[in-house]
């Protein structure tokens, strides 16, 4: 993993810079399946967010992984944030789901942590959620694996001592097309 040069693993001071993605990045395979990000603090999480958001296209189906704390919530209330909502982001721990209508697009953000079984799954109708033109964050996807669709990208976070580590992998062509100018 690169680190831009007024980064470091353990930085004393905040180290965003506005304007500029305090981020460093490693590209891999030829069209950019993967990248992957140290950041620093929450303000780096925002950032990258905010890169993200002008990036989204209707239908796109994002997993977000890692441990409780890892920061997936992060992501979400900074991609809905940049995007314009000014309400509050609640995590949809118990919900499963949070619907957002913001900037002509339809997010829908799930955290499966707490889904039981696939009755559930059917019961609150999801299956009909992926209807090609909503957009999904969807945190713990691990617990509903056959339940939803493929993603076209899947965003992996580490917890380090000071900051985290982000992986984005791209499974898709809509995928590598996020992931180009990020
Ligand atoms: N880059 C970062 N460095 C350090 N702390 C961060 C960073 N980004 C976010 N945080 C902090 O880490 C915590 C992440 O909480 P968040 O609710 O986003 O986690 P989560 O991955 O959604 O967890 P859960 O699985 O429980 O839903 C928050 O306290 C946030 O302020
Ligand atoms: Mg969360």
């Amino acid at each position: 993993m690169a680190r831009l040069p007024h980064l470091t693993v353990e930085p004393a001071t905040p180290t965003f810079h506005p304007g500029t993605l305090p981020l460093a990045a490693e590209r891999t395979n030829d069209r950019c399946a993967s990248i992957s990000f140290f950041l620093a603090d929450e303000s780096a999480t925002a950032a990258l967010a905010r890169h993200l958001s002008t990036r989204l296209k209707p239908g796109m189906v994002i997993y977000l992984h890692g441990n409780l704390g890892a920061g997936k919530t992060s992501l979400v209330r900074g991609v809905l944030n940049a995007l314009g909502y000014s309400g509050r982001v609640k995590s949809p721990t118990y919900t499963l789901v949070e619907p957002y209508h913001i900037a002509g697009l339809d997010l829908r953000h799930f955290d499966l942590y707490r889904l039981h079984d696939e009755a559930e799954w059917e019961a609150a109708g999801f299956r009909d959620e992926f209807d090609g033109h909503n957009i999904f964050f969807i945190e713990w996807p691990e617990k509903a694996r056959e339940l939803t669709p493929q993603a076209d990208v899947e965003v992996t976070f580490e917890i380090l001592p000071h900051g985290r580590k982000v992986e984005i992998h791209a499974n898709t062509e809509m995928g590598k097309q996020c992931l180009e100018q990020l």
